[in-house]
């Protein structure tokens, strides 16, 4: 795969309002022959109560035989293949739930586990959809990872425009860190505790919310709170930008080793991993470097987009990037590859990259893709490669 520049996307959440770009797929439908041919609901939990009933290993039916799932090869070489989801998808969408208990055996909440969402006024906290997806993830014996405790996106109106002091936002994140990493104790593997604290285009720290108000020791203290709240949870800093070698990988090396050295308890480094069809420039080291640092490194939100409407060679082309993701996890020590979803049906990219979609491994019907027969094809040669 050849080298290229920073693999990093600047995501402009100015274009929320494109969500209207939504390109009906038809075109993804005619090439997409589904491999295999999936039952609407197999394991009949369409009229069940949410996440009661559905066996955690449904095998995937081809005309003639029957396959494996992702998970089911991916688990006995203690891998993680995960997605993010949301609730109210997983209480409407029967077909959803389907694929999503019989592939993964990981989730994250893609909103539900965020300050703004969860607690929409000071001290009122709505649990619902992180219980629904924690508990979706229990029923069906899936790992979940936190996503996210401190980020500068979606925090609650309140904080964002209200008039605390810097002491008051300390007391404030401590405690929204120890309510919600303390609720799911022992059910939350790891967490994502600080998400994109680098600008952009790095390599300078965000100007954001947090650092204005507390500096840049937030960082530090978010770890401890999370630590404290949790001490068995893998604790992780999460960016996009940083899968390659550039100047924001470098800076959140330096910073992740210094947090480290300084005694925080920071476990893992989380590349977000949103791009487009063309690998990050010498991902595998760059993943070294973290791990010779001392940190585990995941794959945390991957998504490959496509200029929409999709042609055939750029579905080609989206496989052969996820097959080179997931080789390049396996052979280098990666034990976590997590999607920012796995269905083109709900994916966050027509709504925010102006005119690309059709991202994930299976497409709006939720039929495979190539890129999902990529990935089993990995899954399913891994062992002999190790
Ligand atoms: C996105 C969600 O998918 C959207 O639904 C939401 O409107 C904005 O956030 N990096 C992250 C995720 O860390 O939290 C973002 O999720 C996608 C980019």
């Amino acid at each position: 795969m050849k080298a290229s520049a920073p693999g990093f996307i600047r995501y402009a959440l100015c274009v929320r309002s494109q969500a209207q770009l939504r390109h009906g797929c038809a075109a993804v439908l005619l090439f997409c022959l589904p491999v295999f041919a999936l039952s609407n609901d197999p394991a009949g939990v369409g009229s069940a109560r949410l996440g009661s009933s559905i066996p955690p290993h449904q095998p995937v039916h081809a005309s003639n035989t029957v396959t494996a799932s992702l998970r089911q090869l991916a688990a006995p070489q203690g891998f993680f293949i995960g997605a993010a989801v949301e609730a109210q998808t997983l209480r409407d969408d029967a077909g959803y739930r389907t694929v999503l208990a019989r592939e993964f055996n990981m989730l994250v909440a893609g909103n539900a586990m965020k300050f703004g969402p969860l607690c929409p006024q000071p001290d009122q906290y709505d649990f619902t959809n992180a219980d629904t997806i924690v508990a979706f993830a229990a029923t069906n014996g899936m790992q979940v990872r936190g996503h996210t405790l401190v980020w500068h996106q979606q925090l609650p109106l309140w904080l964002e425009h209200g008039t605390q002091t810097p002491a008051q936002v300390k007391a404030i994140l401590r405690k929204h860190i120890q309510t919600l990493v303390g609720r799911y104790r022992g059910r939350v593997a790891m967490w994502d505790v600080v998400n994109e604290a680098f600008d952009d285009n790095g390599p300078a720290l965000r100007d954001s919310f947090w650092l204005k108000k507390l500096g840049p020791e937030y960082l530090a203290w978010a770890f401890q709170w999370a630590h404290e709240a949790d001490p068995a949870a893998q604790l992780v800093y999460n960016d996009f930008g940083i899968e390659g070698m550039n100047a924001k990988s470098d800076a959140a090396l330096a910073l992740v080793t210094r947090l480290k050295a300084a005694g925080v308890p920071i476990h893992a480094v989380g590349m977000q991993m949103h791009i487009t069809p063309e690998m990050p420039a010498r991902l595998a080291e760059n993943i070294a470097r973290f791990r010779t640092a001392g940190f585990a490194v995941q794959f945390t939100e991957v998504d490959v987009q496509l200029p929409m409407p999709v042609q055939p060679t750029a579905l080609a082309q989206q496989a052969d990037i996820y097959r080179a993701l997931l080789e390049t996890a396996m052979t280098s020590g990666i034990n976590t590859f997590v999607m920012w979803g796995f269905t083109d049906r709900h994916s966050w990219v027509p709504h925010f990259f102006k005119g690309k979609g059709a991202a994930l491994p299976f497409d709006e019907q939720l039929q495979p893709k190539p890129a999902y027969t990529a990935l089993h094809a990995v899954l399913t040669q891994a062992p002999s490669r190790r």
